[in-house]
């Protein structure tokens, strides 16, 4: 059999060489020989053009020194980058369709529960603190009444508000994060289909929050913190041929590159008690490991607090890259941060 390809024409066209096995069989059997015939030609061509458009992006892995692709050179370029490894990761046949994920809330209350007076415990007064175990003379604190709000993919939320107001309530909630709060029974959260108990169940990891705080293991290197990082989201089939080792370091020198901390890869996290890296440095790696989570659905809460403007507007950037390039939905509580950092793109609700 013989299958030609006929340069003027754009599809496929078939002839058989033992054309006499066919001939006397009838005319209807032939034409749904036929029919099968060209389905499976037409199967053939559309993975043969998917493969051709795939091929035509370079993939991020296997780019040239020196390359916008490089991470370890001058030229290169976070937006090139990402553009790319979408298309290598979620572009081709083998990889899984990229994950999205927005949400919606309506009548959000949350409540916590407080003492009207609170004091140190020691020895003398601690036996006033008994009734408070069993839940007596605690009283609930109202943290949020009757939000209402609606976030698609690839947009961003800017939340304000001075402190006290409830924006670290905000995004804790709708990330799933709700230990230490009640959220009312009368309040819907939706993630386009999805329960909030769903999501932090079956789809644990796609939907994170950042908290204010960096909590690392300070003796362990910022290259290992954000290469575990990496590897903990590696995709069980990576397009290419790439290995999950490969993948993951990747993925880390990309995005120590963006964040300007490649010169510390060496150097432990640290804290306040183990000599590490500085605070903004600490920060950074903070925000580069959960990016490095690529999840649909990202809380940041002041993640820019203690950063220089520079560095608070790339992190800016960074998310707005991804929600482009991802369709990731990002929530952001941002504080003290210069106008450049807001005009990249937000729109605002002030709690
Ligand atoms: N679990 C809780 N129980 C009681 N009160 C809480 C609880 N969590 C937060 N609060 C109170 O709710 C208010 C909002 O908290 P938070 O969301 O952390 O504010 P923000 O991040 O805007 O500064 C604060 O006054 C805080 O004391
Ligand atoms: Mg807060």
């Amino acid at each position: 059999m013989i299958i030609n390809s006929p340069s003027a024409g754009r599809g496929f066209s078939i002839s058989s060489k033992d054309d006499g096995a066919f001939a006397d069989s009838n005319e209807s059997s032939k034409a749904q020989t036929e029919s099968e015939r060209s389905e499976a030609i037409g199967v053939l061509a559309r993975k043969l053009t998917a493969q051709s458009i795939q091929s035509s992006y370079q993939s991020p892995f296997t780019a040239e020194k020196g390359s916008r692709l490089d991470p370890d050179s001058d030229n290169f370029n976070s937006q090139a980058w990402a553009k790319a490894f979408y298309n290598v990761r979620y572009g081709s046949d083998e990889g899984v369709p990229a994950r999205v994920a927005g949400v919606a809330f309506q009548n959000l209350c949350v409540e916590g529960t407080g003492s009207p007076t609170d004091f140190q415990s020691s020895v003398g007064n601690s036996v006033l603190k008994i009734p408070a175990l069993f839940r007596r003379g605690r009283s609930r604190i109202e943290i949020l009444r009757g939000i209402d709000g609606l976030v698609l993919p690839g947009e961003q939320l800017c939340v304000l508000g001075p402190p006290g107001s409830g924006c670290s309530t905000l995004l804790k909630t709708i990330a799933g994060d709700t230990h230490g709060f009640t959220v009312h029974p009368s309040s819907l959260i939706n993630h386009q289909g999805i329960t909030p108990k769903e999501m932090s169940t079956a789809y644990k990891g796609e939907a994170i929050y950042t908290a204010e705080v960096d909590n690392h293991f300070p003796e362990v290197t910022v290259g290992d913190t954000l290469y575990f990082a990496a590897l903990t989201r590696t995709p069980r089939i990576i397009p290419g041929g790439v290995s999950r080792e490969d993948y993951a370091s990747h993925l880390r020198d990309v995005i120590m590159a963006m964040f300007g901390i490649s010169h510390t890869r060496n150097t432990r996290v640290g804290n306040d008690f183990i000599r590490g890296v500085s605070g903004g440095e600490r920060k950074r790696v903070t925000i580069a490991e959960a990016a490095l989570s690529y999840a649909p659905l990202q809380c940041w809460d002041n993640s820019t607090r203690g950063l220089d403007s520079a560095n608070a507007v790339e992190f800016c950037k960074t998310l707005r890259t991804q929600c482009d390039v991802f369709q990731s939905t990002t929530l952001v509580a941002i504080y003290q941060s210069p106008q450049a950092a807001y005009d990249v793109g937000y729109y605002f609700p002030c709690l």
